[in-house]
C-alpha cells in the first residue's frame, strides 16, 4: 500500500481536509523550555520542540550557521499538511528552533526538498549585497490527491534574502508542474554542476530519479532519469553530490534515494548508488544499490548544501524513523528526531565503492567524565562501570576488539524494568543481531517489536572497531569506521542505566575501550 493512501486517511481521521495556513509562532530557545526532560526525549538528538517531524530539508550553511528545515504539522503529533519547520546551529550540535520558515499556500502544502546558497545570483532574485538562498520544495495538492487528478505533486521555489530567516515563495511557481501526471513526483534537491555551469535538480518521480538542469533555477529543463528495471517500490527523497574517493583523486557521484519498503529490516531506509555524473546522465550498474544504513531508523537521509571548500566535508542527517509505526511511537508532545548528524567517505576497495558514516568531529564536545578500560579478555558478562554513571546521562562507547575466538559477543542496554537491547555479533554466521523485542513492557506496534534486526558483518578482519551512541530513546551503532551502521529507536519504561560486553563461546579480546557520559544540548 502507498503511504499516501494512509496519510490521507490519517488526514481524514484528523479531520484536516485543507491546507492550513496558520499563524507565524515565535523562535523559542529550547533552553527555555522545562519539557525537553519528558520520558524518551532524545538528549543529544534534534527533536521539535512539540508537534510532528519527517524529513530533514533544505539544509545548507551560510556565514557560521548550518540550517535544518524539517516536514513539520505544527497543529498535532501525526502526520498532516506540511510546512517547513527551521532550526540552525553553529557546531551541528546545539540547535536553536526558529519560526516556520514555509507555510502551505494556494498551490499546496510544503513536502520535502533542499536549499543552495546561489552565490553569484544566478537566478537574479538578490541583489548588490544580497545573496539569494533558493530552496526547492514540492507542493502538494491534497484537492487533487482527492480529486485524483494525479498532477497533484509540483516542483516550486521559495528564496530568502536575510540569509535563511524570512523566506519568500517565487511568484512564478511552480517551476516544475507536473505535466505527465505522475503521482508520485516529488522532494527537488539541487546541485551545482561545475564542469557544465548548471544546476541539476533530482527528483523522484515514482520508482525513478528525474534529472533537470538549469542556469538559474528558475527554469528547469528535463535531461534524463534513472532506475532499476522492473522495479516496484517508491522511490523518495533523492540526493546527488560529488565526492572524492579517499586516498586518491578520483571524483564519484553519490546519487541517494530513500526507499519506502522492502527496507533490510522492514520498512523504509536511505540507500545510495555510487557512478558517474556527466551534466546530462547518472550512470551506475543498478545493481550496485546499498544501504546508507542497515537499521530500521534513518529514512530520507540528505546532505548539507554550501559547507565551505576549506572544510571539505560531506555531511548529512536523516530522519530517525520509520514509516511503519512513526505516527504512533508513544511520545506525548512530540513525534520523532533525527539522526546524529554524519560525515560521509567514500571508499574504494576493489572497486567496490562504499560510503562510511561517523558522528561529525563537533559531536565529542557532548563528551563529560569518561572511563578508560584496558585491555581485557572477556569469556563471560562484564559490566562497564566507573566514574561514568550510566544512570545519570546518554553515552558513547567505542570499543576496540582484536580478531577474537568467542563465538559470539555484543553489548546489552538493561534497565530496573527487566527491559533490555542487545547487540549481538555472531561469527558463525556472519551477522549482527539487534534485538529491541525486550525493550519496553507496552508494546505499541507489533511492526516494531515483531523482530530482531540483522545485518552482516565481516568478522574475518584482524581488529574490530564498534561506537554506540546511546540517547533515551536510540541507539547508533557505527562499526569499523562507520562501513557498516544501524539506527535503532526504543521506547524503555525506564532509562538504560546499565551497560554489559558479553561474550559466549571463546575469548573476546578487547584491545580497549571507553565510555563517556554525555552532556544534553539542550542546556
Ligand atoms: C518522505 C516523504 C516525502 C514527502 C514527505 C511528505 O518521508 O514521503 O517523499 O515529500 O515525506 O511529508
Amino acid at each position: 500500500m502507498q503511504k499516501f493512501t494512509y496519510l490521507a486517511f490519517i488526514l481524514l481521521l484528523s479531520g484536516i481536509i485543507a491546507c492550513n495556513t496558520g499563524s507565524e509562532a515565535p523562535a523559542v530557545t529550547a533552553q527555555q523550555n522545562d519539557y525537553y526532560y519528558e520520558p524518551h526525549r532524545p538528549q543529544f538528538h534534534f527533536t521539535p520542540e512539540a508537534n510532528w517531524m519527517n524529513d530533514p530539508n533544505g539544509m545548507f550553511y551560510y556565514e557560521g550557521n548550518y540550517h535544518l528545515f524539517y516536514q513539520y504539522f505544527p497543529d498535532s503529533t501525526v502526520w498532516g499538511p506540511m510546512h517547513w519547520g527551521h532550526a540552525i546551529s553553529e557546531d551541528l550540535v546545539r540547535w536553536e528552533h526558529l519560526p516556520i520558515a514555509l507555510y502551505p499556500d494556494s498551490i499546496g502544502c510544503i513536502f520535502s526538498g533542499g536549499a543552495v546558497v546561489d552565490n553569484n545570483n544566478t537566478s537574479g532574485l538578490g541583489t548588490d549585497n544580497q545573496t539569494p538562498i533558493v530552496a526547492t520544495f514540492t507542493h502538494h495538492d491534497f484537492a487533487g490527491e482527492k480529486a485524483k487528478t494525479n498532477d497533484f505533486q509540483k516542483q516550486s521555489i521559495a528564496y530568502s534574502l536575510d540569509g535563511g530567516k524570512e523566506w519568500s515563495k517565487y511568484k512564478g511557481n511552480p517551476v516544475i508542474p507536473n505535466t505527465e501526471k505522475i503521482k508520485d513526483f516529488r522532494d527537488p534537491k539541487v546541485v551545482w554542476h561545475e564542469a557544465s555551469q548548471k544546476w541539476i535538480l533530482v527528483l523522484a518521480a515514482y520508482d525513478k530519479v528525474k534529472f533537470y538542469a538549469s542556469s538559474n533555477l528558475t527554469e528547469w529543463e528535463f535531461i534524463s532519469d534513472f532506475g532499476i528495471e522492473g522495479d516496484q517500490r517508491l522511490w523518495e527523497c533523492p540526493d546527488l553530490f560529488p565526492m572524492k574517493v579517499e586516498g586518491s583523486d578520483e571524483m564519484k557521484w553519490v546519487l541517494i534515494v530513500s526507499i519506502q519498503k522492502e527496507a533490510p529490516n522492514g520498512g523504509t531506509a536511505s540507500s545510495y548508488f555510487v557512478g558517474d555524473f556527466d551534466g546530462t546522465t547518472f550512470k551506475c550498474d543498478p545493481e550496485n544499490q546499498k544501504w546508507l544504513d542497515w537499521g530500521t531508523d534513518n529514512y530520507a537521509f540528505v546532505t548539507w548544501n554550501n559547507l565551505p571548500e576549506s572544510d571539505g566535508r560531506t555531511v548529512g542527517i536523516g530522519w530517525m524513523s520509520n514509516w511503519q509505526y512513526a505516527q504512533i511511537v508513544p511520545t506525548e508532545k512530540w513525534r520523532s528526531a533525527m539522526t546524529i548528524p554524519r560525515e560521509l567517505k567514500l571508499f574504494n576497495v576493489d572497486e567496490n565503492y562504499t560510503l562510511y558514516s561517523m558522528p561529525t568531529k563537533e559531536f565529542e564536545s557532548l563528551r563529560s567524565k569518561s572511563t578508560a578500560f584496558g585491555q581485557m579478555n572477556i569469556t563471560d558478562d562484564k559490566m562497564l562501570k566507573g566514574t561514568f554513571d550510566p544512570s545519570q546521562s546518554e553515552f558513547d562507547v567505542t570499543i576496540n576488539l582484536q580478531k577474537t575466538t568467542a563465538e559470539s559477543f555484543g553489548l546489552k542496554l538493561e534497565n530496573g524494568a527487566e527491559e533490555y537491547f542487545s547487540i549481538e555479533f555472531n561469527k558463525a554466521d556472519g551477522k549482527m543481531y539487534v534485538d529491541r523485542t525486550h525493550s519496553a513492557k507496552n508494546k505499541f506496534s507489533d511492526k516494531f517489536y515483531d523482530k530482531v534486526h540483522t545485518a552482516p558483518v565481516d568478522f574475518n578482519r584482524e581488529t574490530m572497531n564498534i561506537r554506540f551512541l546511546v540517547d533515551a530513546a536510540s541507539c547508533e551503532i557505527f562499526i569499523n569506521g562507520g562501513e557498516l551502521n544501524f539506527t535503532s529507536i526504543f521506547f524503555p519504561s525506564e532509562k538504560f542505566n546499565k551497560a554489559t560486553i558479553f561474550a559466549r563461546g571463546g575469548k573476546l579480546e578487547v584491545s580497549n575501550a571507553t565510555i563517556y557520559e554525555l552532556n544534553s544540548i539542550w542546556n
